[in-house]
């Protein structure tokens, strides 16, 4: 199959096209660039129109877009705010538009967003509680990059899946227990926390990040019967950092 991953050259993206690459599927990625990622095949794009790429849709069965300004860019300027949604919401307008004019259409599309589109479900502030960011109870979600490669590939190849899913390790983990689990696993010092009102005056608006917890689960990921490989922080770090 003929797999166009956009924003391909990013943290994910070069994973996820190496996962179908070892496949044997033919892996074309859309970029601004011309950072070569190794085995696929570069298009080139501006983000913004369908000039001089478009008609390449054709060629593909599926399309995941991954593209967008990494939000870790700091700091969060007005005009940076708005390149952050505009990198994602006019890419992607830009790539339905491509599919709307093809004769041969792909057979999937799939469109990666942030949690942070559920909004800000902050934890009650205690400052009794110890933690490295903030009051550290507020909700760390995370997953393991081998269950997110899992989870997308086996959403692709299920004919059944469609609509919304969260990619999210389903046992919740709190900031403060995810950096206990990280220092346990480097043999690092658990630090005091960072009290939330150094991070607000270092990072700005960029603070809500870390401050701000998230209850995201992976429902119907679970119910389809997706079986993660690492549901809980300590089996995923011990893999990551070893034991
Ligand atoms: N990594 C995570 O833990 C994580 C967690 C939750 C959500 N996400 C979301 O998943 C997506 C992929 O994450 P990632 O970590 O792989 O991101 P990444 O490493 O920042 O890569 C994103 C890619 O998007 C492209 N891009 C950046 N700015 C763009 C713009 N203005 N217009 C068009 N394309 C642009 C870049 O490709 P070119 O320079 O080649 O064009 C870049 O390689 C992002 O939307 C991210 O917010 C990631």
């Amino acid at each position: 199959m003929n797999v166009l991953v956009v924003g391909g050259t990013g943290y994910l993206g070069r994973h996820l096209a190496r996962s179908f690459l070892e496949d044997r599927h033919e892996v074309f990625i859309l970029t601004r660039g011309a950072k070569e990622v190794a085995g696929t095949r570069l298009i080139r794009w501006d983000g913004k129109s369908i000039h001089g790429w478009g008609h390449r849709i054709e060629e593909m069965d599926l399309v995941i877009h991954l593209a967008g300004k990494s939000l870790g860019t700091w700091p969060w300027t007005r005009s940076r705010k708005q390149e952050f949604e505009t990198s994602r919401v006019e890419s992607g307008r830009v790539l339905m538009q491509a599919i709307q004019q093809a004769r041969h259409r792909p057979r999937l599309f799939v469109q990666q967003s942030g949690i942070n589109f559920y909004g800000l479900r902050g934890d009650a502030a205690d400052e009794s509680s110890g933690g490295p960011l903030g009051n550290g109870r507020q909700i760390f979600p995370w997953i393991h990059l081998e269950d997110w490669i899992t989870a997308v590939r086996y959403l692709v190849a299920n004919e059944k899946t469609q609509g919304a899913y969260n990619l999210i390790a389903p046992a919740a983990t709190s900031n403060l227990e995810f950096n206990r689990e990280l220092a346990l696993a480097l043999y690092r010092p658990f630090w005091l926390p960072t009290p939330a009102a150094i991070l607000r005056i270092l990072l700005g608006e960029m603070s809500l990040l870390i401050l701000e917890g998230r209850a995201v689960n992976p429902k119907r990921l679970l119910d389809s019967g997706f079986q993660f490989h690492f549901r809980h922080v300590r089996d995923a770090l011990i893999n990551i950092f070893g034991n």
